[in-house]
């Protein structure tokens, strides 16, 4: 474990000011930063901790969390890499911060590393809600997923992710024993007013 991990990502902390919540890790798209997603963790779980960190890869001018061969077509062994050097900076941060295990809230490639965290470090998280994620591989690992609770909010009209990759993504997790909740909204890749009522309602049972 590196003792200055909480260095090793830029990053966003907002300290909670309701202790009943669960602390919320934020994790921004391709092009995003680590301020993006603080105005929807503030929405959806209002007096959460929130910790959002900057993907540490450039695809030109864009952060993201991993690199990809071409649009949905992802580094596998570098994923694997970025999600355990993720992993060891929220362990690190929730040292630092003295946070309980967060439920990450993830947006179309922060879902995807969310979905990969799920996998190969399932117990970082406490749950995790997927905006807009698909299998992160290609044969998936095993994981220990019992009672972890996962919301898989997919896009009807989503030109990036396909809809049977996103069910394939929720067989896979329930399949590990997670409690999935999938439900596609009426939309594109982009966030609505719908994902946002429905990932709030889902964190209030948290
Ligand atoms: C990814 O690369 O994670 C997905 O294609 C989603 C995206 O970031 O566009």
């Amino acid at each position: 474990m590196d003792a200055d991990a909480t260095t090793s990502f830029i990053h966003a902390f907002e300290p909670g000011s309701d202790p009943t919540r669960t602390p919320l890790l934020l994790l921004h798209g391709t092009g995003g930063d680590e301020r993006d997603l603080l105005p929807l963790g503030r929405t959806v779980a209002p007096g959460a901790a929130l910790l959002s960190p900057r993907g540490q890869v450039l695809e030109g001018p864009m952060p993201r969390f991993f690199r990809r061969l071409s649009e949905g077509v992802f580094d596998e062994d570098d994923l694997r890499r970025r999600t355990h050097e993720l992993a060891d900076f929220i362990e690190a941060a929730r040292r630092d911060y003295d946070l309980a295990a967060p439920v990450a809230v993830g947006f179309s490639n922060g879902a995807n590393i969310a979905a990969s965290m799920l996998l190969l470090r399932p117990q970082v998280l406490a749950g995790a809600a997927l905006l807009r994620a698909m299998s992160p591989f290609a044969t998936p690992p095993k994981a220990d997923l019992a009672g972890r609770r996962v919301q898989l909010l997919s896009g009807a009209f989503d030109p990036i992710v396909p809809a049977q990759d996103a069910a394939r993504l929720a067989a896979t997790l329930a399949g590990n024993g997670a409690l999935v909740d999938h439900r596609t909204v009426p939309t594109g890749h982009g966030l609505s007013q719908a994902d946002i009522g429905l990932l709030k309602t889902w964190l209030d049972k948290a």
